[in-house]
């Protein structure tokens, strides 16, 4: 789905991020399931993660994000028209995740809701901020990509455990000039693959009871070579889609930020593209896959280390479960 610019445009004018502080390595996890740093690290790229206490929840670090990305913005809870979040961890089925950071902020008029496209649930949530602005329905958006993975992870799982963290990020976009800011999205899901990545229960087809949590229904579970072959070709279509509704070349790109889901599918985006290492915006050593989060934790980061000029033209690209993978380009 091409998100054909409406007549207003919509800009980037604030950028947090926020990580817990424990911070769980390759060796920590060698202790803990049958791996080693070497085979993480050298199939996957990570080499430690982020994840949670006991006490922290996705609103939590969604409310450390969004704090940061108002006063960058220059505004107050009260000044945002619509919070979106992006996850597939909330803090609990209803209320919506959304709802519960409009309280914490106090975000008095805005309307708030959940955004469910996996690792694509950021980018997904900023094409649909940039459309409400587009059509004139609202100004000020609070755009959030928060996941809790540790708490859906099974941690006797190598498979998967070895891979995830948890961490937020938070971006306020705003009305602005038609041609400024925000200009290309690309949304795409192919339904049928929904079963590469995905967790069996806790909805409304298997409700949680003893048995289904014996069966670990409760965890998330990962055909990871799967999505691999999928994963390189989605990605730089979906740049490519962005940049032809922007009627701008790979070349005009100073930044490129991808879903941090491994660095072998990060390397073959970036070859495909022919761009160079360091136009690539690469944190999946320390932070390691946190869905939504991941895209708005690196373009924080970029931002903090006073990377991101005005002016620079910034590619996110977004691929996960669902399956769902799109892009966002934007002018700072
Ligand atoms: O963010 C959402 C989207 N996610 C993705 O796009 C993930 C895409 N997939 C991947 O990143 C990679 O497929 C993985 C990193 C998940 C796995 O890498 P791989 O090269 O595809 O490995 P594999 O799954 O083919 O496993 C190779 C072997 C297997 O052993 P056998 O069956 O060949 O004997 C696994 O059991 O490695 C084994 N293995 C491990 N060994 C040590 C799997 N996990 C581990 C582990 N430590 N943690």
């Amino acid at each position: 789905m091409k998100g054909k610019n409406g007549t207003s445009g919509a800009k980037i004018s604030g950028i947090g991020y926020y990580v817990p502080e424990k911070v769980i390595t390759n060796f920590d996890l060698e202790k803990m399931v049958d791996t080693s740093d070497e085979w993480i690290v050298s199939r996957s790229g990570i080499r430690e993660r982020r994840v949670v206490s006991a006490e922290e929840a996705s609103s939590d670090m969604a409310h450390h994000a969004s704090r940061e990305a108002l006063r960058e913005a220059g505004l107050k809870p009260r000044d945002i028209d619509l919070i979106i979040v992006g996850t597939v961890t909330p803090d609990m089925p209803l209320p919506s995740t959304g709802c519960i950071l409009q309280d914490r902020l106090g975000a008095k008029k805005a309307a708030a809701l959940d955004l469910s496209a996996a690792c694509s649930g950021f980018v997904y949530s900023l094409a649909v901020a940039q459309s409400m602005i587009g059509m004139g329905k609202v100004e000020k958006v609070l755009v959030v990509g928060v996941e809790t993975l540790s708490r859906i992870i099974d941690w006797k799982d190598r498979k998967t455990c070895v891979l995830f963290g948890d961490g937020a990020g938070a971006v306020v976009v705003e009305k602005a000039p038609a041609g400024s800011g925000i200009l290309g999205t690309f949304m795409q899901s192919d339904g049928t693959l929904g079963e590469l990545l995905y967790v069996p229960g806790g909805g409304s087809r298997r409700p949680l009871d003893e048995k289904g949590l014996r069966e670990g229904l409760q965890y998330v579970k990962m055909k990871g070579d799967g999505l691999f072959k999928y994963a390189v070709r989605a990605m730089v279509g979906a740049a490519q889609a962005s940049l032809d509704q922007a009627g701008l070349a790979v070349e005009d790109v100073d930044y490129l930020i991808p879903h941090q889901a491994n660095i072998r599918i990060i390397e073959g985006v970036r070859r495909r593209l022919k761009l160079k290492h360091e136009q690539m915006v690469i944190n999946i050593d320390r932070i390691g896959n946190t869905s939504s989060a991941s895209i708005p934790i690196a373009l924080g980061e970029l931002n903090e280390q006073g990377r991101l000029k005005d002016g620079d033209l910034v590619l996110l690209v977004a691929f996960g479960g669902g399956l769902t993978w799109g892009s966002v380009l934007f002018r700072r």
